[in-house]
């Protein structure tokens, strides 16, 4: 630390109320996002949650942005033990810090790598339209259930090279405990309460990535996937393999689920946006098959995606531990602090996004991108350790929702809109899901 001691300032806590408010609503809502705003806007950018034994400080906006993913990201632990991210990523890229962490991220990124995206595209398509098959005229579907059976059958697909579509039944249930199991709630302040009910679940899917490894050793495959990147590297044995596995199985599919809920939720409840969105894809796609293409000339579909990832970051907190005493903006943060840079506190900034709450897909205009600083809009993260799965992320949620938006249109049932609201899971969520009514689009029914 460079300043002296004296001129530092303590960080900040809110009223009592808000700490007791925060606790009762993380237990029982499982949603403090509404507190934290409100926190935010009395308090200002840098503030403590008094929860017991436990006071995170929050640091919001670009500058704490830039603070946590870059300037001082050598001194802020990713990894937590105890915490149950912890316990079943185990030697994950999400949760290992320095040599190690670099050493796996150097050895995953091959298979990230833009240029394979074209080749996972076609994977991509062919999942997709697997799921789109099974949809009836006039039926009513939950999104975020069948986001989610899309987003599994692409992910083992593309980076496994495994068909999913039976463990899609048998490990559906033990899936949903995992991501229960991982996500914030009571745990956060009282780590050693007991939390039955995972282990099951949990060594169901070990065994999965443990037989998909041992599969792969005895049957090489010509292929540059995750997989076989994995087992062909030196240093990697199955255990080590098997946590980056479930790492990018977890963060890479339920990331991918909530966002593109939350997609079809904003266009459904725009409608003038979904037929903007649909004129698109008529004049780029037409009835053709799309292809890869194709996407980057999506560019209001673009917009549509980045706006539904501003309004609802699917990570919308990073979560660090300081290594050693720190300063932001001349408040002492002291070694051992958890400290939370807030994405969804960030892309709500009046200042840098004006009527945050609107569902406008403009404010991605080339013209409007370049007034708003760096670090203002952050939903992959930042800095070296921004999310690995970016690329892959953006290709797979054009291709979904143009898929969707070429065959069908949707509205929600009677009631159901009112129902949804923001939930905690293991990425932020639509909850209780998103309910639509779709109906084919007429070419589809001409074909
Ligand atoms: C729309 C979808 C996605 C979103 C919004 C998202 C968001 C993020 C964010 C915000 C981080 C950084 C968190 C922090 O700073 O604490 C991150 C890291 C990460 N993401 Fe994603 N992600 C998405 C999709 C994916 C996909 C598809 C994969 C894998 C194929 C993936 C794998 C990872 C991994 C492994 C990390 C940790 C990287 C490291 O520590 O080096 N993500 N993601």
């Amino acid at each position: 630390m460079d300043q002296n001691i004296d001129e530092l300032k303590e960080l900040p806590f809110p009223s009592p109320e808000a700490g007791r408010s925060t606790l009762v609503a993380l237990i029982t809502k499982r949603n403090i996002l509404a507190l934290l705003e409100a926190v935010h806007k009395e308090m200002g950018n840098i503030f403590r949650i008094p929860l017991p034994g436990f006071k995170p400080v929050f640091l919001v906006g670009p500058e704490a942005n830039k603070f946590v993913t870059v300037t001082n990201r050598n001194d802020l632990r990713w990894r937590s033990e105890g915490d149950p991210v912890t316990e079943v990523l185990r030697e994950g890229l999400l949760v290992t810090d320095g040599a190690m962490h670099d050493n796996i991220r150097h050895t995953v990124n091959p298979a990230l790598h833009k240029k394979l995206l074209e080749v996972y595209f076609e994977r991509m398509l062919l999942r997709t339209n697997q799921v789109l098959g099974d949809w009836k005229n006039n039926q009513i579907l939950d999104m975020l259930i069948e986001m989610r059976k899309i987003a599994l059958l692409i992910i083992i697909d593309t980076l496994y090279h495994q068909d999913f579509t039976h463990e899609l039944n048998t490990l559906w249930v033990d899936i949903k405990k995992l991501l229960a199991h991982i996500s914030p709630g009571i745990w956060v302040i009282f780590p050693d309460v007991p939390r039955p009910g995972h282990r099951r679940s949990l060594k169901k899917l070990d065994d999965y990535m443990y037989k998909i490894i041992k599969e792969r050793r005895n049957n090489p495959l010509p292929v540059n996937d995750l997989l076989g990147v994995l087992v062909n590297a030196e240093d990697f044995d199955d255990n080590l393999i098997r946590d980056q596995l479930m790492t990018i199985f977890i963060a890479g599919h339920d990331t991918s689920t909530a966002t593109l809920a939350w997609a079809l939720y904003l266009l459904a409840s725009h409608p003038e946006i979904l037929k903007k969105a649909q004129d698109e894809i008529d004049e780029v796609i037409g009835v053709e098959v799309p292809t890869f293409e194709a996407m980057s000339r999506l560019e209001y579909l673009d917009k549509i995606i980045r706006e539904a990832l501003r309004l609802y970051p699917p990570i919308h907190i990073g979560n660090r531990r300081a290594a050693k005493d720190l300063v932001f903006q001349n408040y002492r943060i002291p070694s051992g602090t958890r400290v939370v840079y807030s994405i969804y506190l960030t892309h709500r900034m009046e200042k840098y996004w004006p009527e945050p709450t609107r569902f406008n897909p403009e404010r991605f205009n080339s013209e409007n991108i370049n007034k708003r600083p760096p670090y203002s809009y952050i939903p992959f993260g930042g800095g070296p350790r921004n999310c690995i799965g970016m690329a892959f992320a953006i290709i797979e949620a054009k291709l979904v929702l143009s898929c969707v938006l070429q065959k069908f249109d949707f509205d929600f049932p009677p009631g159901e809109f009112k129902k949804i609201h923001p939930h905690m899971g293991a990425t932020l969520e639509p909850s209780p899901g998103v309910k639509l009514k779709i109906s084919y689009r007429p070419f589809v029914t001409q074909k």
